[in-house]
């Protein structure tokens, strides 16, 4: 097992690319089998959770090749045998996103429930009841989901919440189903306007993705589509709270911020500079840092997604922050890690408030979830003396060589192997 050890107290200078975005790419690996054709992924992040999403698809009949930046999925004769096993899906909640896809292609998916993680319940009513609604009949059996529909037809959903992965799984459903079909209380992450693009790029009528109502004319069949995804809004936003905590001067290539501004807005009353410069981004931490509150929300508000680093960030500033979780009910699981690094957080509920310290100082730490892993990074490269991040394949998750991207412009971090023999 591998871990990640850092030596602190070095500012960052230079340029780090950001790839692209995890959390648009594995729906879009998903949508592709709408389509019997080949299809094309560009920019397509090297990083564990899309090498599983690959694995899911090949054991559901499709060919696929994984030369990231570029995937391809081959075009497909045989049939699909339309069953995601929980051994594929526990690994990976993001799976469910096949469950749209193959009931509306194939009329039938049996689909493993995802489960819980670390960070919460992770619930999929709100997808069942959306393809019900849809037409479909689903059970639950034996922990798998069972749905069938002989043609999925249009209809109005309205979703309790605004869910990321049940706007997705309709999303792709309706682009097959019969009729027009209205979305309402949807979820608005950049990442759903970018499914929405390639949906309409497969010949599906997709109106209003990104926005909270989103209008879809169903096709009888959808074409194979070559698309190069956006830049990962979160991979960004967590190389500018590692400036923030360190200093330094870093451009950031092709950070998205027209998908960051509730980040970007809350890094810069903490006192970092944040300059476009073209289709990048400049990041300069000359002052010491302020104290900041934060409450997550659906997009556009500040992504759960950032909670963590920003947290990392927080613990030396100069004074009490507030930091507020109301997406996932268990995600501060980085706050015990940061507490052994000295860092003065105390928790009273979904709230974290956080006392500023002039320094952390390094230790072996856990990793227990991927952004939580990425947070304790943040945390090593502040602290004083040696931090040894474990269990990092959490963070082979969602970064690609997070450490080798951070040596690049000047943090003291390797990739070690973890011969503790803690598991
Ligand atoms: C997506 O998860 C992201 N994952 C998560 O990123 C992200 O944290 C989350 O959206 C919120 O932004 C991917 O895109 C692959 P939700 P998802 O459905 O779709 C409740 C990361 O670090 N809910 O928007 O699972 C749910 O419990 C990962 O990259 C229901 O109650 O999140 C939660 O409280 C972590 N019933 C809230 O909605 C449902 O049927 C938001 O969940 C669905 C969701």
């Amino acid at each position: 097992m591998d871990a990640i050890r850092i030596r602190g107290c070095r500012q960052l200078f230079g340029t780090i690319r950001v790839g692209g975005a995890k959390n648009a790419a594995l729906p879009i690996l998903c949508a592709t089998l709408l389509s019997d054709g080949a299809s094309r992924l560009r920019n397509v992040p090297g990083l564990r959770d899309i090498e599983t999403t690959a694995a899911l698809l090949r054991f559901l009949g499709r060919d696929i090749s994984v030369d990231t930046p570029e995937v391809l999925v081959g075009q497909t004769t045989q049939a699909v045998r339309p069953e995601a096993p929980y051994e594929l899906v526990r690994q990976m909640r993001a799976s469910v996103l096949v469950l749209g896809p193959l009931l509306a292609r194939y009329g039938r998916a049996k689909v493993s429930l995802p489960g819980g993680c670390a960070i919460g319940a992770r619930p999929v009513d709100q997808h069942l009841k959306g393809l019900e609604a849809l037409g479909a009949s689903i059970s639950v059996e034996h922990g798998y989901i069972v749905a069938q529909a002989n043609r999925l037809k249009g209809a109005e959903v309205v979703f309790d919440m605004p869910t990321v992965g049940g706007t997705e799984n309709l999303l792709m459903a309706a682009a097959l189903a019969k009729g027009r079909t209205t979305l309402v209380n949807c979820a608005r992450e950049p990442e759903i306007e970018e499914l929405g693009r390639v949906l309409n790029k497969m010949g599906a009528r997709v109106e209003g993705a990104g926005t909270a109502i989103i209008h879809i004319e169903g096709k009888d069949e959808l074409d194979p589509f070559d698309h190069a995804i956006i830049a990962d809004r979160i991979e960004a936003g967590t190389f500018m709270a590692a400036v923030g905590a360190t200093g330094g001067n870093v451009l950031l290539e092709h950070a998205p911020l027209d998908d960051l501004e509730p980040v970007v807005a809350k890094f810069r009353q903490a006192g970092l500079t944040i300059e476009r410069e073209g289709e990048h981004a400049r990041i300069v931490r000359a002052d010491r840092l302020k104290p900041v509150d934060v409450t997550t929300a659906p997009h556009p508000g500040f992504p759960t997604d950032m909670q963590a680093q920003f947290m990392a960030l927080m613990t030396v500033a100069s004074g009490r922050s507030v930091l507020s979780e109301t997406i996932f009910e268990n995600r501060f699981m980085h706050v015990p890690e940061m507490q052994r690094m000295g860092a003065r957080i105390e928790i009273r509920n979904n709230v974290a408030i956080v006392e500023g310290v002039k320094q952390l100082s390094g230790a072996s730490v856990m990793a227990t979830d991927l952004r939580a892993s990425a947070s304790l990074v943040i945390s090593g490269l502040v602290a004083e003396g040696e931090t040894v991040v474990r269990r990092v394949y959490h963070l082979d998750r969602g970064y690609e060589h997070i450490e080798t991207k951070l040596a690049d412009v000047g943090a003291d971090i390797a990739r070690i192997r973890d011969e503790s023999s803690i598991p």
